[in-house]
């Protein structure tokens, strides 16, 4: 197991208490993405216990999603369990057995993208290559902002930085969490052939649509 599987697979996530700041964002995700889609076959990166997965079952008409923590997906299937419209699978992002162009949406929600660490720009090819080409990938991350309310957070939490630097924080526990501003996110999805819209979606994150443009 990598260190990042290590601390989802523990109880921390599940424990954590989110300040004021992450409670609003969110508030306002969740907002967001009920509005960018209607109906579909979708998929979730990264479910953990559900949350994401959750408000996606009541706009798409399928949701599938995948984590690699079977702890947080085992609470995901508990909770869901009357979902009718969701299945999971306990898979790395990194390679997933889905066949190309099977999904209309792929989503990947609170800061997901950033806790990918030295895959990340594997992930944005697995995700490109099943998402139909007509289809979008929709990311929420941390802005630049968000440092100040993420060490907060952390400390009230009582967990431990064993590193930093500009753009992402190691945790002792396990956890890598990178923050993006605009240009590097263009530089990702432009690197990948990718184009995206991306909106602040509060003062600690952006909300990135990203048009799969890879038949273009
Ligand atoms: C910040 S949590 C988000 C959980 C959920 N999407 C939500 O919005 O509440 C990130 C999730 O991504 C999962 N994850 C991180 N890297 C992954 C990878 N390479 N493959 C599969 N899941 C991964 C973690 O196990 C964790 O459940």
């Amino acid at each position: 197991m990598n260190p990042i599987q290590i601390f989802y697979d523990s109880p921390y996530f599940e424990n954590l208490n989110e300040t004021e700041p992450f409670q609003r964002y969110l508030e306002v995700e969740q907002d967001k993405t009920r509005e960018s889609i209607k109906g579909g076959r979708v998929l979730d990166i990264g479910c953990g216990s559900g949350r994401s997965t959750a408000i996606l079952s009541g706009v798409a008409d399928e949701v599938i999603g995948i984590d690699f923590s079977e702890r947080l997906l085992n609470q995901a299937r508990k909770i869901l369990q009357r979902n009718e419209n969701v299945r999971f699978y306990l898979e790395d992002a990194k390679s997933m057995h889905f066949k190309d162009s099977k999904f209309d949406h792929v989503f990947m929600l609170w800061n997901t993208f950033g806790n990918l660490y030295s895959v990340r720009d594997k992930v944005l090819q697995e995700a490109k290559r099943i998402v139909k080409p007509e289809g979008n990938i929709y990311l929420s991350v941390f802005s630049e902002n968000v440092l100040p309310s993420y060490l907060n957070m952390l400390k009230q939490n009582g967990l431990i930085i064993e590193h930093q630097d500009e753009n992402y924080v190691f945790l002792r526990e396990g956890l890598v969490s990178e923050r993006f501003n605009r240009e590097k996110l263009e530089k990702i999805l432009d690197k990948a052939g990718l184009k995206g819209d991306i909106q602040p979606l509060t003062d600690i994150a952006y909300w990135c649509e990203v048009k799969n443009s890879k038949f273009s």
